[in-house]
This record gives C-alpha cells, sequence and structure tokens, in this order.
C-alpha cells in the first residue's frame, strides 16, 4: 500500500533524510515493506570489571580480554525489575521514531530471563508506556531472540496486521549465571534495546531473513528450569556459531537481492569478540564494517544486537539508508540472520 505525502510525518529532531541509492531488491519488492524508524538502549548503572571478577575466580583479565574481547560488563540491581529496562529502551526507542505510545499495536519482547514465569515482560512494558492499543508478547529464541522477534514484527507490518510494533530485546543474564564457574561468569551481562518498527515504500527494509534451528544440539547451550544457570560446552557453540551465522548471513543477502559489498555494517549477536571477528572474516567484510561492543556489555543474549545498533548510530557508524546484516546464535541451537536498511526514510504511516 502507497503511503500519501499527507501520511508522511517529519521526525522530530533529525534532518531530511536522503534516500539510499536503489537496490536490486528495490526492483522485486513491490508495496508495503517494514522498516526501522527508532531506536532506544537502556543498561544498568553498575559495572563490573574484569578486575571485579578476578578477585573472587581464578581467572585474570588478560584471559579474559584475550579469549572474549569483554573488559566489564552492566549487572542490574537485585530489586530492579527487567521490565522497567526494557520500558526504558522503548521508551527512547518511541521517541526516536516520533511516535507515541498510543500508536503500538504490538510489543514484542525477547527474552529468556523475565522478571516472573508468567505473565512476560511485554505486559508491564506496555502498562509502563500507557500503550493502550498494543497487544504484548515475549520470544524465547534465547540470543538469536532479537532476530526472530524483528522477523516477526516485519511479517505483522506487511501482511497489515499492525502498522507500529516495537520490537526489544531484554535480558537479565547476571540472575541465570553461574557467577562460581569461570568458564561462564565472565561472559554475560544485562541490558536492554529496542526498535520500532512500521511501514512505508522502502527499497529494502527489513530486505531478507533466513533462521534455523538444531535441536540436537541442545545440550551444547542451556539452563535448566530447577538449577535455571546457563550451562554451555564453550568450544562447540563457538564452533557452530560461526558455521550457522556466515551461512545464515550469506542467504539472507541473497534473498535481499545484495551482495556482501553492498552491506554497510555487520551487526551480530556479541558473543565472543573472536567469533565475531572470524564470522566477519569469512563473509568477507573488512574489519572496518564490523560492529563491535562487546567489551563495554559483555553478551547481553538478545540485548546484544539492539544494543549495539544503538550504539553504532551514537557513533556515526550507522547513517539513514545504510545496509545493515544482523546475525545471531544461541541456545536450542537456534540462529537467525537478516538485512535491515537504517531508518531508509522519514517514517511513513501504513
Ligand atoms: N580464566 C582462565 N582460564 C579459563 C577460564 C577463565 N575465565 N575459563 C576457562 N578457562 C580454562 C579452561 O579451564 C581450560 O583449561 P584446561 O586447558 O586446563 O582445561 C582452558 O581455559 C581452555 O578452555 P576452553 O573452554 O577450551 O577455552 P576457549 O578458548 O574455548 O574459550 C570461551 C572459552 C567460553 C570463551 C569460548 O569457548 C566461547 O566464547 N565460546 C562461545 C561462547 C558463547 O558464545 N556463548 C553464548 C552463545 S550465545
Amino acid at each position: 500500500m502507497a503511503a500519501t505525502a499527507s501520511e508522511q510525518r517529519a521526525r522530530p529532531t533529525g534532518s531530511a533524510q536522503q534516500s539510499p541509492a536503489p537496490h536490486r531488491a528495490a526492483q522485486r519488492r513491490r508495496g508495503l515493506q517494514a522498516g526501522i524508524f527508532g531506536v532506544g538502549a537502556a543498561l544498568p548503572e553498575h559495572v563490573v570489571t574484569n578486575a571485579d571478577l578476578v578477585e573472587r575466580l581464578d581467572t585474570s583479565d588478560e584471559w579474559i580480554v584475550r579469549r572474549t574481547g569483554i573488559r566489564e560488563r552492566r549487572i542490574i540491581a537485585p530489586d530492579q525489575p527487567l521490565s522497567e529496562l526494557a520500558a526504558r529502551a522503548c521508551a527512547l526507542a518511541l521517541e526516536d521514531a516520533g511516535r507515541t505510545a498510543a500508536e503500538v499495536d504490538q510489543i514484542i519482547v525477547s527474552t529468556i530471563t523475565p522478571d516472573r514465569v508468567t505473565p512476560g515482560v511485554a505486559p508491564y512494558v506496555a502498562l509502563a508506556l500507557g500503550a493502550e492499543h498494543a497487544s504484548a508478547v515475549d520470544v524465547n529464541a534465547a540470543c538469536a531472540g532479537f532476530v526472530y522477534a524483528l522477523d516477526q514484527a516485519a511479517a505483522q507490518i506487511e501482511s497489515g496486521r499492525a502498522r507500529v510494533v516495537l520490537v526489544c530485546g531484554a535480558e537479565a543474564l547476571s540472575r541465570i549465571t553461574d557467577h562460581d564457574d569461570r568458564g561462564t561468569a565472565m561472559l554475560f551481562g544485562d541490558g536492554a534495546g529496542a526498535v520500532v518498527v512500521a511501514g512505508g515504500e522502502l527499497e529494502i527494509g527489513c530486505g531478507g531473513f533466513v533462521l534455523g534451528t538444531d535441536a540436537t544440539q541442545a545440550d551444547m547451550l542451556y539452563a535448566e528450569r530447577d538449577e535455571q544457570k546457563l550451562r554451555m560446552e564453550g568450544r562447540e557453540v563457538y564452533r557452530h556459531a560461526i558455521a550457522r551465522m556466515v551461512a545464515a548471513t550469506s542467504e539472507a543477502i541473497e534473498r535481499a537481492g545484495l551482495t556482501i559489498d553492498d552491506v554497510d555494517l555487520f551487526v551480530a549477536h556479541q558473543a565472543n569478540v573472536r567469533i565475531l571477528t572470524a564470522t566477519a572474516n569469512e563473509l568477507g567484510l573488512p574489519p572496518e564494517k564490523l560492529m563491535v561492543n562487546i567489551d563495554r556489555v559483555a553478551n547481553t543474549s538478545s540485548a546484544s544486537i539492539p544494543l549495539a545498533l544503538a550504539e553504532a548510530e551514537r557513533d556515526g557508524r550507522l547513517k539513514p539508508g545504510a545496509i545493515v546484516a544482523l546475525s545471531a546464535f544461541g541456545a536450542g541451537f537456534v540462529w537467525g540472520s537478516g538485512i535491515v536498511s537504517w531508518k531508509e526514510r522519514t517514517h511513513v504511516c501504513a
């Protein structure tokens, strides 16, 4: 459905955005397409450095930095609901998109650490935002959850079932980390990031998604309901993560009608800097096209991609119209890659 001029709204703060160069995908995709129009991030205040971990674990700052790239992580306060962080990220994303809570049709929160078994986090986010007309649902696809949630949001928009969807990745992994296990304790952190997904006549939008799963490997990374601690075969996870993310990203690029040279920034789940570098290398991406912020936030599971997107934009690495390749891999195994254009246009009502 084409948007008329009267349906277009000016962004509240940004300057006029330029149309990106036409891509081959534009010739194939017609009609209403979902795209990302705003981003927001929220991190807990408390910083835990590698030096803090060294005080109580048999490890060293040098080992952690060399093997993972992580220098510090943020940890949520014991009495802070995760839904608060999620709502803050969502509110910032709405503000960034120039949208109000009243316009939101659906809120999808990806998390494996909801505050309660039920209800999920999304209903509390709706309440905190005052999103009275929104439906709300949690998604559990571990570290790949944000990519899955984004794919679902895009489907809602492109089918005409929703006009504005908030997609949030929010995790309090510190609550399911074994803080005495040096093999995992240094890896995880907490945080929340969100994007606003809406429709318009876009050239790329949410252009190509490839999702997959293989539960024969489920015992490589899991948390039991009783114990509630993440357990992992690090080396196996490492190996599978690179292979799956490379294959899924290559296929997603092809589905979007693009080539690897069209990708401006690769924003992958921040699991380990060596995984990120190896994946980018295999894809043929130069280091300057790889987004890395794991040094400051560690592995925040499904919050990691939207947190990295917010940071990349803040640092001037993401400009309107940029082509972004997203990729994530995690427990399940479950993985997914997607190609999105970054704030391709001033936002357009469907
Ligand atoms: N400090 C010091 N030594 C440590 C350590 C730590 N924090 N953690 C593990 N080691 C030791 C191990 O005990 C082992 O010692 P050994 O050889 O005497 O038995 C040695 O370091 C190597 O352990 P290994 O697990 O093989 O290390 P690694 O190079 O594979 O790195 C991970 C470990 C966890 C960093 C790495 O496997 C990884 O990042 N895996 C993927 C994690 C991930 O992405 N998880 C989430 C997916 S969403």
